[in-house]
């Protein structure tokens, strides 16, 4: 970095991306969160293993890249992502990114559902997503929130998910 400060060489090797994502609920017993099987009066319904987080973190690597996003790289027709764990979304996205020269600064992303509650769950949910991911457990935040009970969330129809993902490219 130039010790005058950053300029416009060191500020073009950031780049943020973002993702978002929904699944529906449907009956079932336990849902899977950033690769992390969490009991639940319900699951997810989806042609992967619906897991919302890890869909929406690939989107945000994905973007950060300008590499499209996750439904261009394994369409939900295709039947050899049926029931994929979701970590390899993740990983692909990870490798496209280093393939143009880009790692990954931090993760920050927020799960939005009514219950259960998470926050218990937090820990094993970031260690999971930084082995998955490469990183040290301090580069990914993950939060959690409820609707207020308003909307389709709120009510218990679905979960989202929203991430940020900052990539750096060259040295350090
Ligand atoms: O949505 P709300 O602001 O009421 O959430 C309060 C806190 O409850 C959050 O900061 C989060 O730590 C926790 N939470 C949770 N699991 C949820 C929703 C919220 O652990 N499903
Ligand atoms: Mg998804």
């Amino acid at each position: 970095m130039n010790p005058a400060g950053p300029n416009t060489a060191d500020m073009m090797r950031f780049r943020v991306g973002f993702g978002w994502d929904v699944h529906r609920t449907e009956p079932g017993e336990a849902i899977i969160i950033g690769g992390v099987p969490i009991p639940a009066p319900f699951r997810l319904a989806g042609h992967s293993d619906a897991d919302v987080l890890l869909h929406a973190i690939t989107d945000a690597v994905l973007g950060a890249a300008n590499l499209g996003d996750i439904g261009m790289h394994f369409p939900d027709t295709d039947p050899k992502w049926r029931n994929s764990a979701s970590d390899v979304f993740l990983k692909h996205a990870i490798e496209l990114a280093a393939a143009r020269g880009y790692r990954i600064v931090n993760v920050d992303a927020t799960v939005v559902l009514e219950r259960p509650k998470l926050k218990d769950y937090r820990r094993p949910i970031q260690e999971n997503i930084s082995s998955v991911m490469g990183l040290d457990r301090g580069r990914v935040s993950v939060k959690f929130k409820t609707a207020e009970k308003t909307g389709p969330v709120g009510e218990g129809r679905s979960v989202e998910a929203q991430a940020v993902v900052l990539l750096v490219s060259g040295g350090q």
